[in-house]
């Protein structure tokens, strides 16, 4: 696992769109597992940027939305299709057809999950897929107790994530309860696996989910398990790493290395 502790929320940003930059332009054909938030929004601007000013091709980039509400219409101004379009899709060259965001609206909600798992597999398996991180440590919308190995499917968001995310919706009473998310299962499979921490109030969660035991209540920790992570967090989120010097000291190191190397 690389942990990337950047100066702040800018940095991680930029940090996070070259690492997507770089696996975009050594295969043009990526395909790209997405994530909303707030944390992402910094990322998503930079990767507009760079499709504009520097010719970031997305033309054969295929992408599959880790998650969306249940049963909140895509037109509605929170869902995460409007996120989507309004953060990233609209300002980058993606194909309308390329694009795939669990339909919350699905009639069969285990038909189309399964589907979704099937339209991963057949685009040949996710390349990179980025994530945010709840405060309770969750994935997508897996929350605590979710199996380390599910799949896509329904799921009912914690108390302390609807609390969260009221913040878009205005009043608590708004937030959807249930959401249909990617399998903790479905995310390990993605080749490479881009984690982004920002602020204060997920230091505890990116300590447990990276230096705590791997447990089904935080899973972001079935991370551990993974071989090839990237967390890319800012100095606050990292604030409660036990071995925050030394991942420090190994990017710098990495950077020496580089610099010596040409690379
Ligand atoms: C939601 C999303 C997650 C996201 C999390 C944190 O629960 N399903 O994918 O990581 O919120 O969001 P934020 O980045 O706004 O803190």
């Amino acid at each position: 696992m690389r942990v990337i502790i950047t100066k702040d929320y800018n940095q991680m940003s930029r940090t996070a769109a070259l690492i997507i930059a770089k696996q975009v332009r050594s295969k043009p054909s990526t395909v790209l597992g997405l994530a909303t938030g707030s944390t992402p929004l910094g990322t998503y601007k930079e990767l507009v940027r760079m499709h504009k000013k520097e010719r970031l091709d997305f033309s054969n980039v295929r992408t599959f939305n880790l998650d969306e509400y249940f049963r909140l219409d895509p037109s509605h101004p929170q869902s995460y299709h409007t996120f989507m379009f309004e953060n990233l899709f609209n300002g980058i060259n993606l194909k309308p057809e390329n694009i795939s965001i669990p339909d919350g609206m699905a009639e069969n909600v285990e038909g189309f999950c399964t589907e979704y798992e099937r339209r991963i597999k057949l685009a040949g398996g996710l390349d990179l897929q980025l994530l945010g991180i709840g405060r309770d440590g969750h994935v997508g919308f897996n929350e605590p107790g979710s199996s380390l190995g599910s799949r896509t499917r329904l799921k009912t968001l914690a108390e302390e994530t609807v609390r969260d995310n009221a913040r878009f919706f205005g009043d608590k009473k708004e937030v959807p309860r249930l959401a249909i998310t990617m399998g903790v299962g479905t995310i390990m499979e993605a080749r490479k696996l881009v984690l982004l921490a920002s602020g204060q109030g997920k230091a505890n969660a990116v300590m447990k989910s990276i230096e705590g035991p791997v447990t089904a209540q935080v899973t972001a920790s079935a991370l551990q398990l993974h071989p090839s992570v990237t967390v890319v967090t800012d100095q606050k989120a990292a604030s409660m790493l036990r071995h925050r010097r030394y991942y420090l000291y190994v990017e710098k190191m990495a950077e020496e290395y580089e610099a010596e190397a040409g690379i």
